[in-house]
């Protein structure tokens, strides 16, 4: 499988498989509690003073939810949602076209929301704090602003890089959540629930071996229990998944017991073997990798953070002890 592909990039195939899979409703959402109570609060009392939800903004690394976070509040408050992202709106004109197409209550949804351009960003300001747009007519010494109304919305933000956001517009969001990667129990839930949704049949030592395996990203877990599916019906002529299969199938696709595959394992190598383990600033080591800072630091580093292989320090990236011991396994 082309590693990039797995977590880089979002084919159609896979826009489709999450959408199949994704839960509607909140008590159907897996995992993230503290941020589910939390909302369950705001949403409640939104709708108890029949007000749109306060803006929201999620962040964290791909692939944990954030679309389908949202999806999931508009359904829970019955409006429509409006999907776009921040390299989408190029013009001033484009978001003064999606926000007067809004209805009352409407959620629009900005993905990569760091990526808005200044000039779009300013528009934004006034239409999240007063649900107004300024729009100036004419040119030079003639020119005058009209304050346009809009109907009263929510927008919802997601960003892998929330330190990219300017500091106004962070502040305009009311409610603001970071996603956190899912403990194995509650990947594990998400695996059977997919493989019913998808009328697959799975051990559930199948479906415990393949959540330790899913780097704490439910995206990949249901990902990589398609391609198992591949595996048990055209190796093992069975349509019956058990944990022999999944094991069989994961080193066929190069991932690990830790659920790291070739690209995570050569950051640890390149640092080891190229930088005598660090500390290495991360312009050198994207350089030795061939891969772009932002990939490194938004795809690949958040799980070797979370594992304990990787630590950033003010000097650079160092391999920890740990990182080092499952390199030598
Ligand atoms: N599919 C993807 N993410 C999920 C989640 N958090 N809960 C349930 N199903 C999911």
């Amino acid at each position: 499988m082309d590693k990039k592909n797995l977590l880089v990039k979002e084919t159609p195939e896979d826009a489709q498989l999450d959408a199949t899979l994704r839960p509607q409703r909140l008590h159907e959402y897996i995992g993230q509690d503290k941020m589910k109570e939390n909302l369950i609060v705001s949403l409640e009392a939104a709708r108890k003073r029949g007000e749109p939800v306060d803006h929201l903004l999620f962040y964290g690394p791909p692939g944990l939810g954030k679309t389908t976070i949202s999806h999931v509040i508009a359904h829970e408050m019955g409006v429509n949602i409006r999907v776009t992202s921040g390299p989408a709106i190029e013009r001033a004109g484009d978001l003064a076209s999606i926000l007067t197409n809004l209805q009352e209550k409407d959620i629009l949804f900005i993905d990569e929301i760091h990526r808005l351009s200044k000039v779009v960003e300013e528009v934004l300001y006034p239409a999240m704090e007063d649900y107004a747009l300024d729009i100036v007519i004419g040119k030079g010494p003639s020119a005058r602003t009209v304050r346009l109304e809009l109907p009263k919305f929510t927008i919802i933000g997601a960003t892998t890089r929330v330190g990219l956001l300017s500091s106004p517009l962070r502040d305009r969001f009311g409610i603001i959540h970071r996603l956190e990667f899912y403990d194995d129990e509650a990947l594990f839930k998400i695996i059977t629930r997919a493989a019913k949704v998808l009328g697959l049949e799975i051990d559930d030592s199948a479906s415990r071996e393949l959540s330790k395996r899913s780097r704490g990203t439910p995206r990949i877990a249901n990902r990589l229990l398609k391609r198992v599916r591949d595996f048990a019906q055209v190796k093992h002529l069975s349509d019956r998944v058990t944990q022999a299969i999944v094991k069989d199938a994961l080193v066929m696709i190069d991932i690990d017991d830790e659920g790291l595959d070739a690209s995570d394992r050569r950051v640890l190598e390149v640092i080891i073997k190229k930088f005598a383990g660090g500390p290495v600033g991360i312009e050198t080591l994207a350089t030795a990798l061939s891969e772009d800072t932002g990939t490194l630091e938004d795809v690949l580093e958040p799980y070797l953070l979370q594992k304990g292989f990787l630590q950033r320090t003010p000097r650079g990236r160092i391999v920890t002890e740990l990182g080092k011991k499952y390199l030598g396994k």
